[in-house]
């Protein structure tokens, strides 16, 4: 059902900017700047241009909902990194505490970088609200297959330490070539029981 058209609903710099929380399930895409994002939500639809995406760190300032059909709420949020800690918290943390029909959080990491202090700050808040995580690997036609093994093994070992919420299964994606794409909706589709 991602080939349903998928639209934009709504933007939104404040808390009660936010749309109604429905009944449809909901998935938040998180990450430091310029880890792949809005193009990882425009690869999940199948529709490149759905969401804005840039070469510039920082591009996305607002949280985006997007939907599909009326099955699915997709959020692209800012990057991490751009805004300081305490802006990108405070609503952001609080509509990930407060939304009743989120299902999962995805934590978008950077497979040649690795894991960084600001993703572990994040799941830690994330563990201490009993918010449901999963690792997502962007980018990763940048690449070997080698080096790509060895750099998701490195980012399992680490979450194996301390990450509570987090989904057990870490993926792998690259929105230019669509490679674990399918195995992210999959993935959504359960976390949303859909
Ligand atoms: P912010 O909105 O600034 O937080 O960034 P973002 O996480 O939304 O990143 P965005 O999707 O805008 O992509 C950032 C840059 O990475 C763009 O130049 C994209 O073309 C590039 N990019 C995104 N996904 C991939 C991918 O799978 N492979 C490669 N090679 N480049 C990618
Ligand atoms: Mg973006």
């Amino acid at each position: 059902f991602f080939f349903l058209p998928a639209e934009f609903v709504k933007s939104a710099t404040s808390i009660d900017m936010i749309p109604e929380n429905t009944a449809i399930p909901e998935v938040a895409f998180i990450g430091r700047s310029n880890i792949g994002k809005s193009s990882l939500i425009n690869g999940l639809v199948n529709r490149n241009g759905l969401v804005k995406t840039s070469s510039k760190p920082g591009h996305t300032r607002m949280m985006n909902f997007f939907k599909i059909g009326e099955r699915l709420s997709l959020v692209d949020m800012p990057g991490y990194g751009w805004k300081s800690r305490d802006e990108w918290g405070g609503m952001i943390l609080e509509y990930l505490q407060t939304r009743k029909n989120l299902k999962r959080i995805y934590i978008l990491v950077d497979p040649s970088h690795g894991l960084k202090e600001s993703d572990s700050q994040i799941m830690k808040l994330l563990d201490g609200s009993g918010l449901s995580y999963q690792v997502v690997l962007t980018k990763v036609d940048r690449l070997s297959p080698t080096k790509y093994t060895a750099a998701k093994a490195e980012v399992e070992a680490a979450l194996v330490e301390d990450a509570i919420c987090c989904f057990p299964m870490v993926l792998g994606v690259s929105s230019k070539t669509k490679d674990g794409l399918d195995e992210l909706r999959a993935a959504i589709i359960k976390a949303g029981q859909l």
